[in-house]
């Protein structure tokens, strides 16, 4: 076998090891897709992946997606590297890159089967901030008490891209809302996901706007305290990038934000792993607005 994967911390992380010719080897990507499901986050330093590269380990691994193509201002004729930088020569939503600097989960706003993994690959790093926390959700589940689980347990969560960038702006104009919309879905998910293969784990992130049937300083007061339970550190792997560094987290396990950067200069490639279950469903019609109902 030409890898080897090793723990980085007892709860979250891996640290691969593999010859880049044996990427797509079938025991390799068996192994990386299995260490995926017990480590939620792997590293491989500074492999330096070119973006066929990279595109080739995505289709070995399964079906890609891209989910961007309905970011306003995207190239809907790129490949499926969608590149994340502030430049705006690159990338013309630099709203959608700087709600990254938030706990989020990729995709969790379209209607769509949860995308499984992404795949980051550091080509141009920032002078300072840019490192990626990842959470891991799977954790944060199975540390809660038995009377939590059951109390959450059922529990439905609506999430919103007018959530995830409502620390961008502070009252954003109409114009912007729209485009928001129409690039995401309102989505009800449960607080508690129960996988295929029977594991749970929480399904969080600033996106979680308000929980169904509960007051909204109520539910989002939850929400937030269930966000900083997810982000203790023991929970939490983060990663410091060097040029090279490709990164494989499971987006349906994890919740990741990037440490905030100004540089413009900072380019990072993804490319983006399709799932196949769907947790949640549309959230029905005007479910934001009785969201946005205090009390
Ligand atoms: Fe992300």
């Amino acid at each position: 076998m030409s890898v080897r994967i090793e723990p980085i911390k007892p709860l979250v992380g891996g640290k691969v090891t593999v010859d880049k010719a044996h990427l797509t080897d079938p025991d390799v990507v068996e192994a990386i897709r299995s260490a995926l499901e017990e480590r939620g986050v792997l590293v491989f330093p500074e492999i330096n992946l070119s973006d066929e590269e990279q595109l080739a380990l995505t289709d070995a691994l399964g079906e890609r997606v891209n989910f961007t193509r309905r970011v306003p201002g995207s190239d809907i004729s790129a490949t499926d590297v969608y590149k994340i930088t502030l430049d705006k020569e690159i990338n013309k939503e630099p709203d959608y890159v700087l709600g990254t600097f938030f706990w989020h989960v990729d995709g969790v706003t379209i209607d769509q089967p949860l995308p499984k993994a992404t795949l980051l690959s550091a080509r141009t790093l920032s002078d300072e901030g840019g490192a990626t926390e990842f959470a891991n959700l799977y954790a944060a589940y199975d540390k809660l008490s038995d009377a939590e689980k059951w109390q959450y347990e059922g529990m439905r969560v609506i999430h919103t891209v007018e959530a995830s960038v409502r620390h961008v702006f502070g009252i954003p104009p109409q114009e912007r809302i729209d485009r928001w919309r129409a690039m995401a879905d309102a989505m009800d998910q449960p607080l508690v996901w129960t996988h295929a293969d029977g594991r749970k784990s929480l399904l969080l992130g600033t996106h979680a706007d308000g929980i169904v049937g509960m007051p909204n300083p109520h539910g989002r007061a939850l929400l937030w305290r269930l966000q900083q339970w997810a982000a203790q550190p023991d929970f939490v792997y983060t990663h410091h990038w060097k040029v090279g560094d490709f990164v494989i987290w499971d987006n349906q396990g994890l919740m990741h934000r990037v440490v905030p950067y100004t540089d413009t200069g900072r380019v990072m490639h993804r490319t983006t792993l399709a799932g196949t279950e769907r947790p949640g469903k549309l959230a029905p019609e005007g479910s934001y607005e009785k969201l946005m109902e205090v009390g």
